[in-house]
């Protein structure tokens, strides 16, 4: 474990302390941290996610880094105990805290915690992701609510990561004052002054290039359906979950508007309407009894009630039991979801009524209607 060093040393040289693989991890990381809060709203889920595979990916280098990553970087370099943190805090109490080359007790502490916050993070991120739109390597794992808790729990402990990002930030502002240097501008250059007889650390800048390397291809093979977007082929940055289709249905029900997907109305509403094919909307459909049926019962087996989406459970929950809407337009939840929307824009011509949903959500015909697939026309 590491030795405070003498308070007023003379001889002192700069050396390096952070090899590269350090730095890069604690900027990256802190990139990441930035990204995932900017992108918290689902519409960004597809930056969201990168930035949380990123950081997943961060920390299980730093944790094997803790082991073979040499001087500082090392976790027996700042294995501190309770008991070393508390003197330490004492010496920044009485403004002379002992000066550590690598982390100082307070500072490691702050360190495990983070990574610590960050495996639950990536963890309960990755289970809301699957719970809640189904996707992710934990897709099916947990059901719509279950998602929706593990979301709840993902949003209390990056809140609770931004507090001790907080206290670190102060912890090392108020060791940079009262020591008198620098440690951001050390973060970023690995040099710290230092007595003649302390360990440098090496640069280890071949392990920094193949992380950078990594990232960058991580990251260009992740967003390449930015750059192969056409006009006519917008880029879809977030694919929801493959719902069941049905060829009869498609032809029948897409032939006046966009086939409406069963998840997006009760089990009740589609038998009503299939009962009353003859008078819908106005309209005749003139179906057979045989194209009824089939079509009454692929609505009916996969209908709201099955919450195959995040929007099905939502619609659902949103109608009242005693009612049966024929309209998705007039459920609840689509009309909060859709209050904002001025009467401007439903009368673009581009969009031309409430119906066509495929205006402004590039994913209508699949009927996933996720956030990050919704697009205003100008
Ligand atoms: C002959 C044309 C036609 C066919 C075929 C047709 N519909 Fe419709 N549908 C309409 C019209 C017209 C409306 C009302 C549209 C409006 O209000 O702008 C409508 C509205 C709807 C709505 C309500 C949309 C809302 O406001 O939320 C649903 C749901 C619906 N249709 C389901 C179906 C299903 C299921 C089938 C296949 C069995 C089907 N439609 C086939 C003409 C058709
Ligand atoms: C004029 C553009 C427009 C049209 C047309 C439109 N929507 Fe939307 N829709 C939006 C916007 C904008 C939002 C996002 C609201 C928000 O972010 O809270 C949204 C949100 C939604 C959501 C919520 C998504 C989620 O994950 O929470 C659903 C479901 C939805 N729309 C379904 C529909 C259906 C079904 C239709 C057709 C009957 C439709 N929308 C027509 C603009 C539109």
């Amino acid at each position: 474990m590491a030795q405070p060093q003498a308070q007023n040393n003379n001889r002192q040289t700069p050396i390096r302390i952070w090899n590269i693989p350090v730095r890069l991890f604690h900027w990256t990381l802190v990139g990441c941290f930035i990204t995932a809060w900017l992108t918290r709203d689902n519409r960004y889920l597809d930056i969201h996610l990168f930035a949380g595979y990123l950081m997943a990916g961060l920390i299980v280098f730093r944790i094997l880094w803790g082991v073979i990553g040499g001087p500082y970087a090392s976790f027996r370099d700042f294995a501190f105990g309770w008991h070393e943190v508390w003197l330490y805090l004492k010496g920044v109490l009485n403004r002379r805290p002992p000066r550590f080359l690598g982390h100082n007790p307070a500072g490691s502490w702050a360190i495990y915690l983070l990574l610590t916050l960050g495996v639950l993070i990536v963890i309960t991120g990755l289970l809301g992701l699957g719970g809640e739109e189904q996707q992710g390597p934990l897709a099916g794992w947990l059901n719509y609510p279950q998602g929706k808790l593990a979301q709840d729990l993902h949003e209390l402990l990056a809140w609770l990561m931004l507090g001790v990002v907080g206290t670190h930030l102060i912890g090392v502002l108020v060791e940079s004052l009262l020591h008198k240097e620098n440690l951001v501008s050390a973060m970023l250059t690995g040099y710290k002054p230092a007595p003649a007889n302390a360990v440098s650390a090496a640069s280890q800048w071949k392990t920094g290039i193949a992380m950078a390397i990594i990232i960058l291809a991580g990251g260009l093979i992740w967003f390449q359906g930015y750059l192969t977007a056409t006009a006519n082929q917008p880029y879809r940055p977030f694919i929801g979950p493959e719902l069941p289709d049905n060829a009869l249905w498609r032809e029948e029900c897409g032939a006046c508007h966009l086939a409406f997907h069963p998840s997006l109305l009760p089990a009740r509403s589609w038998r009503t309407m299939m009962e009353e094919q003859a008078s819908h909307f106005g309209e005749d459909l003139f179906l057979e009894p045989d194209t009824v049926a089939e079509i009454k019962t692929f609505l009916v087996k996969n209908a709201a009630e099955q919450e195959l989406t995040e929007a099905a459970w939502k619609i659902n929950q949103s109608i009242p039991k005693s009612k049966t809407l024929l309209r998705i337009t007039e459920a609840p939840y689509w009309l909060k979801k859709h209050r904002d929307i001025s009467d401007a824009i439903w009368q673009n011509p581009k969009v031309n009524g409430k119906v066509n949903c495929a205006a402004c959500h590039l994913d209508a015909e699949m009927g996933t209607f996720e956030d990050a697939a919704m697009r205003l026309p100008d």
